[in-house]
């Protein structure tokens, strides 16, 4: 058992699939109580159901993380059911490639709204509420692609290259305040953000990870669980690769 998460309440974006929904299930197996966000809503509240059926505790709020009104919302429910928020996950996230050359004014838009406003919202609206629980601790699901290139995804390496750094910025701004930040840059996770990956690709990015497989979003999530227990006490700003070795190649 991890020390310092148990009882302890977590708000997690992008709740309803993928990484975000293995956060669910991972932090309320540990004992944390969730508050799960997402702009969609059914499948969120689907993934909270199960997650209550299985003993856990966790509420469904509906959260699209470029509106810092709805994120104040969901720090506020938090707060409402729980009486307090000590840990934050900024999972939500959107891929879309193009290159720069294909890359149109509106998608970029887009990815920086939802990739890199939306976790600086996130992080505006929680401070407050971790203050006054006395510190906690955050973390922000970049990408190995906030760490190193590739052709055919400059949105998404700017805007993950920008939490990389926001994670650093405001680990320090928060140092005294016992509040640690940190990001997790993961390689190939297997959710529905990579289905529209062709086989071929499919075949190839596997070929090119050492352990020759997907990560699973658990994987994800349990170094999220690590990075925010007391177990990582003296970790803040750092930047956590979880890609099956790829980036030792
Ligand atoms: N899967 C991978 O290989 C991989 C690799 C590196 C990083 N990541 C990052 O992990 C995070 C989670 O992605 P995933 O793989 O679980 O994908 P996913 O598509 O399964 O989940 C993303 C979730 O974010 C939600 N979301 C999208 N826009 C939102 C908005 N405006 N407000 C609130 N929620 C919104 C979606 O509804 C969805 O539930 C993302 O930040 C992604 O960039 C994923």
């Amino acid at each position: 058992m991890l020390r310092g998460v148990e009882g302890k309440v977590v708000l997690v974006s992008g709740a309803a699939s993928g990484i975000g929904a293995a956060h669910v299930s991972v932090f309320a197996s540990a004992g944390v109580k969730v508050v799960a966000g997402d702009v969609q809503i059914e499948k969120g509240q689907s993934v909270v159901a199960n997650v209550n059926i299985a003993g856990g505790e966790a509420i469904f709020c509906e959260l699209d993380v470029t509106s810092l009104a709805a994120w104040e919302s969901a720090v506020a429910q938090a707060r409402e059911t729980y009486g307090r928020l000590d840990f934050l996950v900024n999972n939500a996230g959107i891929y879309m490639p193009g290159s720069v050359l294909e890359e149109s004014p509106e998608s970029w838009q887009r990815m920086i709204d939802v990739n890199q406003t939306g976790v600086l919202y996130g992080m505006k609206a929680a401070l407050p509420a971790l203050l006054d629980a006395g510190g906690g601790a955050i973390v922000n699901i970049s990408s190995l692609y906030g760490i190193i290139g590739s052709p055919g995804s400059i949105s998404y390496h700017a805007t993950k290259g920008a939490v990389k750094m926001m994670t650093k910025g405001a680990a320090l701004e928060h140092v005294k305040d016992n509040i640690r930040v940190n990001s997790i840059h993961p390689g190939q996770i297997d959710t529905p953000i990579i289905a529209n990956l062709t086989p071929e690709a499919d075949a190839a990015i596997k070929a090119s990870i050492p352990m020759g497989r997907l990560g699973r979003p658990e994987e994800i999530a349990e170094v999220s669980l690590f990075l925010c227990s007391d177990m990582a006490s003296y970790i803040t700003g750092a930047e956590m690769r979880v890609d099956g070795g790829w980036c030792a190649t």
